[in-house]
């Protein structure tokens, strides 16, 4: 799917394929070390390029969970996935995650992404819970989440550890109606 960005150039956005796999790894590495907003750190994403294959082919294979990559100009820089359990009981809830590389913040990425996702969850039939963890912080990832609609449920304390110091999350979530 095409979408237009703030800067006239054109963003594409589609499923994760198995040929991606070593650009995701890189490319997580990279942003990793770009923002203290992630659960990984720079070089510390920790999956191998044939760990990552797995993980792609397996979420293809899923029908309720999804990864999907923006592409400018032929370069994958921005990721979002969504996992949720094969469980009957919570099969229709899963975590989204989400990340940029920074030159592209703030063209409409992530709202691009985000808009993308919620469409494939309403058609899914199946999802009903999208929820996330984000740094009490991070404002412009919670500005972000409640334009869409997600809020706030609960505070998480002592959640990330990153240079020596701890920092509490908020686990926001949206409900999708039916
Ligand atoms: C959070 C992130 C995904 C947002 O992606 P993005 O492509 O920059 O998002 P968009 O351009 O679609 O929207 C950003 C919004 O934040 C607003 N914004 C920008 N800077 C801001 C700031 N410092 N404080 C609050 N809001 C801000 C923008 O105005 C825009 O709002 P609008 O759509 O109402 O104009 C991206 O910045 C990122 O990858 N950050 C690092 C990783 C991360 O934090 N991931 C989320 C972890 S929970």
């Amino acid at each position: 799917m095409l979408f237009n960005l703030k800067n006239g150039k054109t963003l594409r956005i589609r499923k994760a394929r198995e040929e991606d796999a070593g650009e995701i790894v890189r490319l997580s590495d990279k942003i990793g070390g770009e923002t203290d907003n992630l659960t990984f750190g720079m070089d510390d994403y920790y999956f191998s390029i044939e760990e990552e294959k797995i993980l792609i082919r397996n979420i293809r294979n899923r029908h309720n969970c999804l990864l999907i990559v923006a592409i400018v100009d032929d370069k994958i820089v921005g990721i979002l996935s969504f996992i949720a359990s094969a469980r009957k009981r919570i099969m229709h809830r899963g975590d989204m995650g989400i990340y940029i590389l920074k030159d592209y913040w703030n063209l409409g990425i992530g709202s691009c992404m985000i808009d993308y996702f919620l469409k494939w969850a309403v058609e899914n039939n199946t999802i009903k819970k999208i929820a996330l963890e984000v740094r009490t912080d991070n404002e412009r990832a919670i500005n972000l989440y409640k334009k869409f609609g997600f809020e706030i449920e609960g505070h998480l304390k002592k959640s990330l550890f990153i240079d020596g110091r701890y920092y509490d999350t908020y686990y926001m979530a949206k409900t999708i109606e039916g």
